[in-house]
């Protein structure tokens, strides 16, 4: 097969290498892809808003599956235009990448189909809005309603924050028409986890579920990034919460898809807050995590073209897939200044040292190539990623594997997985 990758992260970073495994993949491109993902496909200089010239380049290409990676293409109608086009794309259409693009659908359509999540109201006037919170207690979650780079969301701990956030949003628009309306919800306590589940327009398949490290510091301490890293498989999303997860979140939503005649072929990712043996959704995404992709992606051992093009053909109920028992870390290697402005254009040395070592990886997000060395580019610059036979040895592993990587001003957590495996070894004390 000739198959198009859409993206530039560490996440499509991931997808390409686990697609470039599969024996079936004859030929790899990736729109615009990075130097990592140069490696082992050809990357292609083409703005992913331009859906013509990239319906040009599928058709010159011959190309057998198109695969999405992030989420503002198809929220702008990537794989509806495909489909006009007869297409083949996995990715779900611009209703159902809504699920993402607009937090009010998506809270909408959860306390419409009875997927577990926290009360709200939705909000355009911040006078009204202001007056509502006056009465209600705090923290209370603010959302903008569109697309806001991941900054949209925020859990205001006083009155006074939640009144700010108001104004901010709906007066001052500080992320533009994305803040037209917001989403006032309740705060639910707990720890989160993402579950994701490849889904066609008949069935839906969970894939193991992951852990995100959203903090830029240790001990989830200071601002919100894009994710600073994460492990997979998640053991807080136990076998039975798991199985709840699929009834109450992913068949419901299955049945939305059916009424509300969204096609959806394609990832949803839907971030849980877990509590004891209850759980609620606190947002849906349209699309693989980053960087839960990194952990999830080196754990299956089923052909991923395989499984991506049955749920493009809506053919997903032929497809089983299989795990290793292993875990996977990967760590993200930051630049310095992020989440805030960040330097570029560092030398990036020790790449070459990660290859040797059996079982690990290192996806590249935010690099590029400057006199014809690889050089920093992005808040988020690589992925440092391991597999072992558990958590913890997988963790020493990718942390042995990022001392071989320096770049000037890098940053990054050294507490990745760690939180899950001091659990595990309290409960380990207990049982002796
Ligand atoms: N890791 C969170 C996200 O992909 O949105």
């Amino acid at each position: 097969m000739r198959v198009l990758v859409i993206g530039s992260g560490g996440r499509e970073h991931a997808i390409v290498w686990k697609v470039s495994q599969s024996k079936k993949a004859e030929k790899i491109f990736c729109i615009p892809g990075n130097p990592g993902i140069s490696e082992i496909a050809s990357c292609v200089k083409i703005s992913i808003s331009d859906f013509p010239a990239i319906l040009e380049f599928v058709k010159k290409e011959k190309i057998d599956l198109t695969i999405v990676g992030p989420e503002v293409p198809l929220v702008s109608g990537l794989a509806d235009y495909f489909k006009e086009n007869n297409q083949k794309i996995f990715g779900p259409s611009k209703k159902g990448a809504l699920l993402e693009g607009s937090k009010v659908f998506s809270k909408q359509m959860m306390k419409k189909y009875g997927v577990p999540t926290a009360d709200f109201e939705i909000f355009s006037g911040s006078k009204e809005a202001i007056k509502y919170i006056e009465n209600k207690s705090i923290p209370r979650v603010i959302k903008a309603d569109g697309l806001a780079a991941g900054k949209g969301a925020i859990v205001a701990k006083t009155m006074q924050e939640a009144i700010n956030a108001i104004k901010q949003i709906l007066d001052e628009k500080i992320f533009g028409d994305a803040g037209n309306e917001i989403v006032i919800e309740d705060f639910i306590k707990g720890e989160e986890v993402s579950s994701l589940a490849i889904f066609d327009n008949k069935t839906f398949i969970p894939l193991i579920p992951s852990q995100d490290h959203k903090q830029i510091f240790d001990n989830d301490k200071g601002p919100n990034t894009g994710g600073m890293g994460s492990y997979a498989p998640a053991p807080i999303l136990n076998n039975k919460l798991q199985d709840k997860v699929n009834k109450e979140v992913f068949q419901r939503m299955l049945s939305c898809f059916r009424e509300e005649k969204i096609a959806f072929n394609g990832v949803l990712f839907a971030g849980l807050m877990i509590n004891g043996d209850d759980f609620g959704v606190l947002e849906f995404n349209a699309r693989f995590g980053d960087p839960e992709t990194q952990t999830i992606l080196p754990l299956m051992q089923t052909d991923l073209l395989d499984v991506l093009n049955a749920a493009a053909e809506n053919n997903l109920e032929n497809i089983k897939i299989e795990w290793s028992d292993k875990s996977c870390v990967c760590v993200v290697l930051a630049s310095k200044g992020y989440p805030n402005d960040y330097e570029k254009g560092k030398e990036i040395k020790g790449l070459e040292e990660i290859k040797k070592i059996n079982n690990a990886v290192v996806f590249h997000a935010g690099t590029a190539i400057k006199d014809g060395k690889i050089v920093t580019s992005g808040g988020r610059v690589l992925g440092v990623t391991a597999i072992d036979e558990n958590l913890k040895a997988a963790q020493a592993k990718a942390y042995d594997a990022v001392k071989k990587i320096s770049f000037e001003g890098m940053q990054y957590r050294k507490d990745i997985a760690s939180k899950e495996i001091n659990r595990t070894k309290g409960i380990n004390e207990l049982t002796g």
